[in-house]
Formats: structure tokens, sequence, C-alpha cells
């Protein structure tokens, strides 16, 4: 299980990559749209030299050689980089394209299984399932990124799953349990799994006992 951080935000992303448990980044037009001062690709070549894994970045052409050309452009900035493509028809043909040059592709938007299943065939790298807004519309996220995980399990497929759209530290553990191999988590949310009031508790009281046998010796 692997975590990646969920921000185009260079100060969160080099905050995270401090503590030493973050093995890559996705992005994706919203995430960059907060971000100013900083253009695409220097956004892209500025998080792809501080965090060694794979940093997704998304095309935003409809058509399959609009995707395949933004996405071989792309693919130049640097060696870590991976496309995010939406699961459409034209998605898919792009990265049947992109696979068989040897592009790395993160197969975005997805809420199915089928939609996975699919991803895998046309020879995605990653596919991320959007747990939070399935959850949103009444569907359970983690179920369908339990099905995936099964169904690419079963048939030795060695598409990546990224659990995504998490919401809270819950979704985390829930999808480490059904065997997702990567979480990419919002830099809120990876705060909160540091966070537990019992560890604050226990630091605070080692400390003042620390103090007091020192004040008797
Ligand atoms: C995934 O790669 C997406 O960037 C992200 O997880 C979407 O999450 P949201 O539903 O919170 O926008």
């Amino acid at each position: 299980m692997r975590i990646f951080l969920d921000t185009a935000n260079i100060d969160e992303i080099k905050r995270a990559a401090r503590l030493g448990v973050i093995s890559g980044v996705t992005t994706n037009p919203t995430l960059m749209a907060k971000e100013t001062g900083i253009g695409f690709e220097e956004a892209v070549r500025e998080i792809c030299s501080i965090v060694d894994g794979p940093v997704s970045a998304e095309v935003t052409s409809l058509e399959a050689e609009g995707m395949i050309r933004e996405a071989m452009q792309i693919a130049t900035w640097a060696p870590n980089v991976a496309i995010k493509i939406p699961i459409t028809e034209t998605g898919l043909q792009a990265t049947k394209k992109l696979s068989q040059e040897g592009v790395k592709t993160n197969l975005t938007l997805c809420f199915s299984a089928n939609q996975a299943l699919l991803a895998a065939l046309a020879g995605a790298t990653f596919v991320s399932p959007f747990v939070g807004r399935l959850d949103d519309v009444g569907h359970d996220g983690m179920e369908v990124v339990a099905d995936i995980v099964d169904i690419y399990s079963r048939y030795g497929i060695e598409t990546r799953v990224i659990a995504a759209s998490i919401r809270h530290p819950l979704h985390v553990i829930a999808a480490a349990k059904v065997g997702a191999h990567i979480a990419t988590v919002p830099y809120k949310v990876l705060l909160q799994m540091i966070q537990h009031p019992l560890t604050d508790v226990g630091v605070k009281k080692f400390l003042e006992d620390w103090a007091r046998f020192n004040e008797r010796r």
C-alpha cells in the first residue's frame, strides 16, 4: 500500500515529501487552477523534481489525437510523469497508443469496475476510482475499489489501483483493507492520518515526567 498526495500545491508537496511517506503525486485541472503564479509545465516539472515516484498530470483535449499530442509533450518534461486521461472512448484509444509508446498513464474519473477493466485492457499503468464522489451520490465508492482489486488480481492484471477522491482517514484504512495498491490523499487528510490525541497526551506526559526526573537528580 502506497500513499500519493492529491494536490498541485508545491508547499504541501514539499512538506509531505519531508515526512518520507509519500511516493507520488496526483493533480488534475481543478487542483492546478487553485495554484496561482505558476504555469502548468513549470508546476509539473517542479513537482516531478520533488518526488521520485509518479506524478500525474492531466490532458484536457477531448479527441484521442489531441490527448496523445498533449501526453507526448508532457512526457518529455520529466521521466516520472504519468498522463492522466479520463475513461472515455477517446481516452481509451489514446491510452492504447500511449501504452504502446511506453508512456505511463493514469485513467481517471473511474466510477465503475467495467471502466476499470477497459482501462486495464487498453494498457493503463494506473486506474483511479473516485471513492468520495461515488459516496456523494449514494453509491458505495469503496465497493467499486474492492471489485476492481478483485477482478485485477483474479486475472493477474498489472494496472495499479489508486483509491482517489479520498475525503477522510477512514477512506484510507478501507482502501488498504480492500487491497488498493495506492491511496491518493489531500494534504489535510495526510495530516489527519498522523494525528491522535493520545499521542499528544502521551508526549506531554513523558516530557513532564522527564522534567520531574531531572529535577530530582
Ligand atoms: C484523483 O486523482 C483526483 O485528483 C482527486 O482524487 C479527485 O478528488 P475530488 O473528488 O476530491 O475532487
